[in-house]
């Protein structure tokens, strides 16, 4: 099956991130129908076209959007999520260097369903180039009259306003981010209350990924039916698959919900480079459980990969061939969570350090065959304990890792013991 471009129809269109490019493709033209509907029958299209997040956790756009207050006497704000940091994915990327008026086309649509009339872009400080393309699109749209004051004459007010991040892996949780905007430091809040009740300045407040946004305008324009006979019934629509390691062809791929994982690896990542056999592959990003060998004849939907053990996430699949040492592996993760720990919690904060000392000393030869149990125990306690899912993202890693892996731990640790005592 050939690679459906759907949102990724940019890769073919010169210029592609220019508005001359976008309007030449249809571009805003769903903007032109959705001002034409009612806020509500936007929210019931997107609600019945089954679009699902794409920012990780794959929750129902058109059902949080419905979260927000009608009748809100506070403004409503809109933050279109582009922080992008979870290792292995780098989809959000290339929409926004390469086609950034889809996905503001999608914020304005979204934003007229909510009743919104500011909505943040919200990018990290490691994407200038990203954030340079996003600007310029931004003051295109003002300047065609897809942004300001009565736009198309539809009496539907609008501005729009980009906000560079620092760089913290922790601001692309949703309540980080309004810390951040807000101008306090990325720690997340304790939910509920959620943004769509108390959000941006206390106000009620949507959060989207820039994928799923993007995915905004085909649904207006094609229709919610359309969008949801794509893929399966729970889980509808194109996803943009990112694939890298150990394939012949890594990159970018926008294949239906629901692909079968082998057949992404083999067909569209062209196999494993030099005869070498898979090893363990991350399915959803670098908090997702890692699936080992024999466990990639699945299909690559949110509900099928959660009733693995994993998670779908951002879909950034990284495939590691049988030379990857496994302790490092998770030895590498524990380093960046524990790097990217905000601090606040007490399991996420002491967790991640300690994991990433114990992973070392194992590394090093110089662990023992009780530091297995230990990091299967601090891993439990990380779980579903902590303000936001950073430590999740930690934890369910890791201990997939030494779960699949025991073996190949318990021979590194045999290893360096014998080795200690020899040198005794
Ligand atoms: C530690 C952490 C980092 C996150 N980073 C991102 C991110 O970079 N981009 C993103 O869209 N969502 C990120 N999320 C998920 C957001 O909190 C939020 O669920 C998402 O932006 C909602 O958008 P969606 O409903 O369109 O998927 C992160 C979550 C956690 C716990
Ligand atoms: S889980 Fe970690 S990153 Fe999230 S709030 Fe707690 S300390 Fe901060």
């Amino acid at each position: 099956m050939p690679e459906q471009r759907i949102i990724r129809n940019y890769v073919d269109r010169p210029n592609s991130y220019t508005i001359g490019s976008y309007l030449s493709s249809g571009g805003y033209s769903a903007l032109r129908k959705a001002l034409g509907m009612a806020p509500e029958e936007i929210t019931d299209a997107v609600k019945k076209s089954g679009l699902r997040g794409r920012g990780g956790a794959g929750f129902p756009a058109g059902i949080k959007w419905s979260f927000i207050p009608p009748d809100s006497r506070k403004p409503v704000y809109l933050c279109c999520n582009a922080d992008e940091s979870e290792p292995g994915s780098f989809k959000d990327r290339e929409i926004l260097e390469k086609d950034p008026h889809q996905m503001i086309e999608g914020i304005i649509i979204a934003c007229y369903a909510i009743r919104s009339h500011k909505a943040y872009i919200y990018i990290r400080g490691e994407m200038p180039y990203g954030a340079r393309r996003i600007q310029q699109a931004i003051e295109e749209a003002y300047e065609h009259g897809y942004l300001g004051e009565n736009i198309l004459l539809s009496g539907f007010d609008l501005d729009m306003k980009l906000y560079i991040g620092a760089g913290a892996y922790i601001c692309g949780e949703e309540t980080g981010l309004l810390e951040s905007i807000e101008g306090k430091k990325g720690e997340p809040r304790p939910k509920p209350p959620f943004p769509a009740q108390v959000g941006l300045f206390g106000c009620p407040t949507i959060v989207n990924n820039v994928e799923t946004l993007a995915c905004v305008p085909h649904i207006i324009n094609n229709g919610a039916d359309w969008f949801a006979s794509i893929g399966t019934p729970r889980n509808t629509g194109t996803k943009i698959f990112g694939l890298s390691g150990h394939v012949n062809k890594p990159g970018l791929y926008e294949l239906p919900l629901g692909i079968n994982l082998l057949e992404l690896i083999e067909e569209y990542g062209g196999g494993i480079p030099q005869g070498r056999k898979v090893k363990a592959v991350s399915p959803g990003g670098s908090s997702s459980a890692v699936f080992s060998a024999d466990e990639l004849d699945i299909a690559m939907d949110f509900d099928t990969v959660a009733a693995a053990g994993s998670m779908l996430g951002t879909a950034g699949v990284t495939v590691m061939d049988e030379t990857v040492s496994m302790i490092k592996v998770a030895q590498n993760l524990a380093h960046f969570y524990r790097d990217e720990s905000c601090g606040q919690c007490v399991q996420c904060r002491e967790g991640t350090w300690w994991l990433e000392k114990i992973l070392r000393e194992i590394d090093e030869g110089k662990g023992s065959i009780e530091y297995i149990d230990i990091i299967l125990d601090a891993c439990s306690q990380m779980r579903g304990t902590t303000i936001c899912a950073l430590a999740d993202g930690c934890a369910m890693p890791i201990e997939s890792i030494v779960r699949k892996f025991r073996d190949e731990f318990e021979e590194h640790i045999r290893k360096g013991e014998s080795e200690i005592f020899a040198s005794r």
